[in-house]
């Protein structure tokens, strides 16, 4: 497979430059986006009635929100499946829920996107990938080579972000204002539901994981510990949060600590757009129109799940 990859983009390098070909893509951006959304494992006994896999609708609806369409990824696929599913998409998210980071399906199946992406990323064809919780923890797994997890609990708890230095010129808070920057360190607008994270200090003593990511905040655990809250690749464009964007405009069981509030709403917003607007910057498409159609997540509809989940809709396949 990596000859036939070299083979196809062989005719490309040989017309033009490096930096030349970096040009087109810059100034060509993809207004008709596909984020791909990686789907999990379903652990939670009341929704395993209804399917092997699932996506939360709060994931969906945060990349629509942000102006693209979602293609749900199942697991079990062959390599070969998802080297095309790759192909055929802009960005990919891993979401937050609770599966083992090295031995789950959606682990392995993680690997080979995040292979796949470094791979291209290398070669000038941009391909973010956006980690949310368990998603944050499965891209320092997949960067550092181990599992670097501790306790660091904080669940069902809203704080405001202990943003570093490096946040005020980082590529993910760049369209924020500054007054939503600043409340972003003063108000409670990110919702933690973690129990394990990666501690700052041993973030900064891993190597490989203070060289592939710049850290943009820290937050304090119940045990007191201080987690990496937020990080963005220094060189490639994979980003990573602890917390939970989505569920600030997607999620509302009563019994959560969701924040809801203007301010909370729009760092949702603004996010989902970031994300977005990464993916405009990947030409990558289904071969065909109905092979686009029958990839989508229109082809699913959710289930109503609020009676017995914290999710309002849950998609399972
Ligand atoms: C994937 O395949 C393995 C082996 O057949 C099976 O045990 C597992 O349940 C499958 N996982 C999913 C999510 O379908
Ligand atoms: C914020 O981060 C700095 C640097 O790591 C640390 O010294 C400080 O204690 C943190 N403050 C809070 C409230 O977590
Ligand atoms: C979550 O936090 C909220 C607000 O602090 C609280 O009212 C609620 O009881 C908590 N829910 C659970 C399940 O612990």
């Amino acid at each position: 497979m990596l000859h036939r990859i070299a083979a196809l983009l062989l005719p490309v390098l040989a017309v033009s430059c490096a930096s030349a070909a970096r040009l087109p893509r810059g100034e060509t951006l993809n207004d008709r986006p596909l984020i791909g959304i990686l789907t999990q494992e379903v652990k939670d006994p009341n929704l395993r009635p209804y399917g092997r896999t699932y996506i939360p609708s709060s994931y969906v609806k945060y990349i629509e929100s942000g102006g693209a369409r979602v293609v749900p990824i199942r697991l079990n696929q062959t390599k070969e499946e998802h080297e095309k599913i790759f192909q055929s998409i802009n960005g990919l998210i891993f979401i937050g829920g609770a599966v083992d980071l090295e031995t789950s399906d959606f682990a392995h199946t993680a690997g080979i996107y995040f292979r796949l992406a470094l791979k291209a990323n290398d070669e000038g064809d941009y391909f973010p990938i956006w980690g949310t919780c368990l998603g944050f923890q499965l891209l320092t797994v997949q960067v550092a080579g181990e599992n670097l997890l501790s306790k660091t609990m904080a669940d069902n708890v809203s704080m405001p972000l202990n943003l570093t230095s490096e946040a005020q010129s980082s590529r993910m808070f760049a369209s924020f204002p500054p007054e939503l920057f600043k409340a972003l360190s003063e108000e409670p607008l990110t919702g933690n539901f973690h129990h394990y994270g990666v501690t700052e200090q041993v973030f900064v003593g891993n190597e490989k994981l203070s060289s592939f990511f710049t850290i943009l905040s820290t937050n304090k655990a119940e045990n007191g510990a201080v987690f990496v809250s937020t990080m963005e690749g220094k060189k490639y464009p994979f980003y990573g949060v602890q917390w939970h964007p989505e569920v600030n405009r997607f999620q509302w069981h009563p019994q959560y600590s969701f924040p809801h509030s203007k301010n909370a709403v729009h760092v949702s917003s603004l996010l989902a757009q970031f994300l977005v607007n990464e993916g405009r910057r990947s030409s990558h498409h289904f071969s065909r129109p109905e092979e686009e159609s029958q990839a989508l997540i229109y082809n699913y509809n959710p289930v109503y799940t609020a009676k017995f989940s914290s999710y309002e809709q849950v998609y399972f396949f």
